[in-house]
């Protein structure tokens, strides 16, 4: 049965659920296809195809090779940094993919083995994660942003055979050397004899001549004989990705084969509207999620091509980079985070620079990472004259929980909402007590089990972690972590996460993990970390500090130290830079950091004091260091 509405689509996909993804598996090129859809024999931990046998990487490309498309550019690489484009059709990408995979496996990488990820915005990072795919074995791709430290923890809990990783990344201004940054996290992880392979890209200091055993990409493509996709089933984890939960341990969300594959290849065509022939960017970092689905395997799947942007919204040299970039490939669809936007508007607020570009090929401009504010989307949908679709989702999900579904039905846009849920998702809206909230009431948004799928399937090697962390606290639901209400047409608002995590442009951090590194200063008793609203970056993360007693050093000096460690331990993408010494903090009588009262302070916002406070004097004290806004280390 053809469903080509969304209400249509999404009653099914609830309501007969192994019909409406069988169907969709049908998109999906099989070994052995699936004859069920789900397994709920071990629930709330569900399989999606148990018995489906397949390989994403044959899928994203080789199939295409045998469809006739092998001429059709797969990836395009354009990097602002360099001034450098370079295009690799569906034949050219799977010779290269297929040669890294020989290079992995004759490294000693094989079905199931992991190999971490550490790379700069360059063609190679998207080979060596098709590559291991190929191989049936499970990428971790860790956001280059990211120290040392935390990469070293995801090394530790990944135990990955192999890292593959670059010289170095390009920022605007400076470059960042990964390979002395790779050693200290093998040092940090005790991992020193894990096998690392390089490429190499010209700039650096570093080379792989600095450190013993390490491996040339170049040398080893060269001698590598090329390998064939393995075979996996469905249910088989394609890769792990670390994200940040309220904790400082990040969380390892695995993501299977074949759910992955069916749903992303659904959102591609439903969803993107984008087909074999069109032009997708993702400007992202194959870092995140976003990255992974939308720069990768998404576009790859479909048969589309996909476009790599190694380079900055603004600077790189200038406000008209993305205008650039959809002239110079003919982009159809762009998909950003809100904060890109944010930032083009700040430096040319009139859009003077389209002018000198022709991007009449785009067709929708999707946005997510962070809700996108009317006022950005009344801007982009001027000056673009395209619609402009924001769509929520998170690294647990992989793909939209909420969208408009473009190639389906072309709903309505709200500014301010992401639409509707796609299908599979039973939204849902719940008081605290796990009671659904009338229409128009704010509450935790939860999602009905099971998952749709390509959604996580658990954390790795941590089941446990995976059910107490998201599906505890409302019976038969996961807890996206998220609140908001829905209207009387059913579109939901998301109004922000209900726990610790903060989005600093786009990137999600955790306030838990800056408090554990700035525990560490030795002036400092206690602290809190949270997150105050930002005009471009939409958060940015604020720290108050009681000091130890007896302890005196200028706050300005302080303020130094915990930036830098921040800097060093989490990476300067946390962009922590406003530190206040407060004489203490507001806490419940049961010694929990009244954070959220703080933050409606520090923000101007109505706030209320719980009735569980210790000690109401201190949010008195507090109202002066939160409210003219903290002293600036940066
Ligand atoms: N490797 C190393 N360092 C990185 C990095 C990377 N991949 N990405 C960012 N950083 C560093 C930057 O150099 C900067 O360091 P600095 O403090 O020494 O200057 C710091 O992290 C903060 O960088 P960034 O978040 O890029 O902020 P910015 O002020 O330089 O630029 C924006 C602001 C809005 C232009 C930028 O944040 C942006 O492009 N955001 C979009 C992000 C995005 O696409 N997210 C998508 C997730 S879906
Ligand atoms: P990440 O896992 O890094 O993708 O971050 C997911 C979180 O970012 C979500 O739980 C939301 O808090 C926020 N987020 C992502 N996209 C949106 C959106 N379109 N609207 C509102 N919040 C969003």
């Amino acid at each position: 049965m053809v469903t080509n509405s969304y209400m249509d689509s999404y009653r099914r996909s609830v309501e007969q659920p192994e019909d409406f993804w069988l169907e969709a598996a049908q998109k999906i090129s099989w070994t052995s296809p699936p004859h069920s859809a789900l397994d709920s024999s071990r629930a709330p931990l569900y399989r999606w195809f148990p018995d489906g046998i397949l390989n994403t990487s044959y899928n994203a490309l080789d199939r295409h090779v045998a469809e006739g498309r092998g001429g059709q550019d797969a990836l395009i690489y354009d990097s602002a940094m360099l001034g450098t484009q370079l295009r690799y059709t569906y034949a050219e990408l799977k010779d290269l993919v297929a040669r890294f995979a020989g290079a992995l496996r004759a490294n000693g990488v094989g079905k199931g083995d992991r190999v971490v990820i550490y790379m700069p915005m360059i063609p190679e990072a998207a080979i060596a994660m098709l590559a291991t795919a190929r191989l049936g074995a499970v990428h971790s791709v860790v956001f280059g942003g990211f120290a040392p430290k935390e990469l070293a923890a995801r090394i530790r809990d990944a135990e990955p055979a192999m890292v593959v990783t670059a010289s170095g990344g390009i920022e605007p201004l400076r470059r960042i050397e990964y390979l002395p940054a790779v050693a200290e996290a093998l040092r940090l992880a005790d991992s020193p004899d894990i096998p690392v392979l390089v490429k190499a890209r010209e700039g650096f200091t570093a080379t792989t001549a600095d450190h013993a055993g390490w491996l040339d990409w170049d040398k080893s493509m060269a001698t590598s004989v090329p390998a064939t996709p393995v075979d996996v089933q469905a249910t088989d984890p394609l890769y792990i990705l670390y994200t940040s939960g309220t904790t400082g341990t990040p969380k390892g969300v695995v993501r299977d084969n074949g759910g992955h594959a069916v749903a992303l290849r659904w959102t591609l065509e439903n969803i993107y509207d984008v087909g074999p022939g069109d032009v997708m960017w993702t400007a992202s970092d194959v870092g995140w999620v976003v990255g992974h689905s939308y720069i990768v395997y998404g576009p790859l799947l479909a048969g589309a091509t996909t476009v790599m942007y190694e380079g900055k919204p603004v600077g790189t040299p200038d406000a008209g980079a993305f205008w650039r970039v959809i002239q110079d490939h003919r982009v159809n669809v762009l998909f950003t985070a809100p904060t890109a936007l944010r930032a083009i508007r700040k430096a040319d607020p009139e859009a003077e620079l389209l002018r000198h570009y022709d991007v009449s090929s785009l067709r929708t401009l999707f946005t997510a990472g962070e809700r996108l504010d009317t006022d950005t989307f009344h801007w982009a949908s001027r000056i673009l004259g395209v619609p402009v679709v924001d769509h929520w989702w998170q690294t647990e999900t992989g793909w939209a929980i909420c969208a408009n579904p473009r190639g389906l039905e072309k709903l309505p846009i709200k500014a301010g909402s992401p639409t509707v849920p796609m299908p599979g998702f039973r939204l849902r809206i719940l008081d605290g007590a796990g009671t659904e909230v009338e229409s128009g009431a704010e509450g935790n948004i939860v999602l009905g089990l099971p998952l749709p799928p390509g959604t996580l399937t658990t954390l790795w090697g941590n089941d446990e972690r995976y059910m107490s962390s998201y599906l505890q606290a409302f019976e038969d639901c996961y807890a996206t972590g998220d609140s908001g209400y829905r209207d009387a047409d059913g579109y939901l608002f998301v109004m922000g996460r209900t726990d610790d995590i903060i989005n600093v442009a786009g990137h999600r951090l955790s306030t838990g993990a800056m408090e554990q590194v700035i525990g560490q200063h030795p002036a400092v008793a206690e602290c809190a970390v949270i997150g105050l609203a930002d005009p471009l970056k939409g958060q940015r993360p604020s720290g108050y500090v009681v000091l130890k007693s007896g302890v005196d050093i200028p706050e300005d000096v302080l303020a130094k130290d915990l930036v830098a460690l921040v800097r060093r331990d989490i990476g300067a993408v946390a962009d922590f830079k406003h530190v206040t010494v407060v004489d203490a903090l507001p806490k419940t009588r049961s010694g929990k950091i009244l954070r959220k009262t703080m933050r409606q302070i520090a923000d101007g916002e109505e706030y209320a004091v719980p009735s569980t406070i210790e000690d109401p004097g201190v949010i008195e004290q507090l109202l002066g260091a939160l409210r003219p806004g903290p002293a600036d280390a940066g």
